[in-house]
């Protein structure tokens, strides 16, 4: 596997990929992978001749307060993992070569940002579509993969590429892989490496609750009290608040009182510093 670390490398070696018309998926993350990126990564493989990955934490998503000095950074142990899953080459980018001095432009997706992770975390969703944009524009890729723990990003990803007609990839190769589960059905999240022990025990409340109050809206109910069991359930199981427990569209990420057909549960949580978060589909 090739890493590159500058614009100009990271080209030559896509084109070098690219050859006579071979195909190129992308995976972006921020790195400190777990099985949830890796599942990304065979999906990118097994659809694409050769698959991308970048690992960047952009500092333009997190805001003031938030955890961009204590994410987790593990370039070397990542890269193994990358290489034993056939990735063929990694964008891990300086940051100056994705805000260089100077650098003046943002991409703000309005409507589907809206509400949810966009209310609790202003100009989050402006920094993922911007930085994502670059990557797109970078790499040039076929095809992209992103993870459905973030389904509002996948939604503000797909509506960018939609509205700024871009082709490489174009919004219909932009693809979400399900959530992939730790036994008790916590989402894997490489936020999850925060929890002390306790708190990974008291995590596994938050699928649970969320089952429990699916349970109730899949019989098509009014959405209130499911979900202010769940916010209680969730307080008495050890999380210090809940952010936000919502039934939306699962396309348009519209507010619903009841289940539509296409509802999807979205939440967000907080246990110790840390903030969880988690969707599942009203079925
Ligand atoms: O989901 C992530 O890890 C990030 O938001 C992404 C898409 C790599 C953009 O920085």
């Amino acid at each position: 596997m090739q890493t590159a670390r500058e614009l100009e490398v990271l080209r030559k070696a896509v084109d070098a990929l690219r050859g006579d018309g071979a195909t190129i998926a992308l995976v972006p993350t921020m790195g400190a992978l777990h099985e949830g990126h890796l599942t990304l990564m065979r999906e990118a493989r097994r659809t694409a001749d050769h698959v991308v990955a970048s690992i960047f934490v952009n500092p333009r998503q997190f805001g003031e307060g938030e955890d961009f000095d204590a994410y987790p950074r593990q370039l070397a142990r990542d890269s193994e993992l990358l290489e034993k899953e056939g990735v063929a080459l990694l964008w891990a980018p300086q940051p100056q070569e994705v805000y260089p001095q100077g650098y003046a432009t943002n991409i703000s997706v309005a409507g589907v940002s809206e509400g949810l992770c966009g209310g609790d975390r202003p100009g989050h969703f402006d920094g993922v579509a911007t930085v994502v944009c670059k990557l797109f524009n970078q790499v040039r890729p076929d095809i992209a993969f992103f993870g459905e723990k973030d389904w509002q990003q996948l939604a503000v990803i797909r509506r960018m590429a939609r509205d700024l007609d871009l082709t490489q990839p174009h919004v219909d190769a932009i693809r979400g892989v399900p959530i992939v589960r730790e036994k008790d059905g916590l989402a894997m999240s490489s936020r999850n490496a925060y929890l002390s022990r306790e708190q990974r025990e008291q995590a596994g409340a938050l699928p649970r609750a969320m089952r429990d109050a699916i349970a109730v809206l899949s019989e098509g109910g009014e959405a209130e009290r499911p979900l202010g069991n769940l916010r209680e359930v969730l307080q008495v199981s050890g999380f210090d608040s809940v952010d936000y427990a919502e039934l939306r569209d699962a396309d348009s990420l519209e507010p619903l009182e009841k289940d539509n057909g296409n509802a999807r549960l979205f939440v967000a949580a907080r246990i110790g510093g840390t903030r969880l978060i988690d969707n599942m589909a009203v079925e």
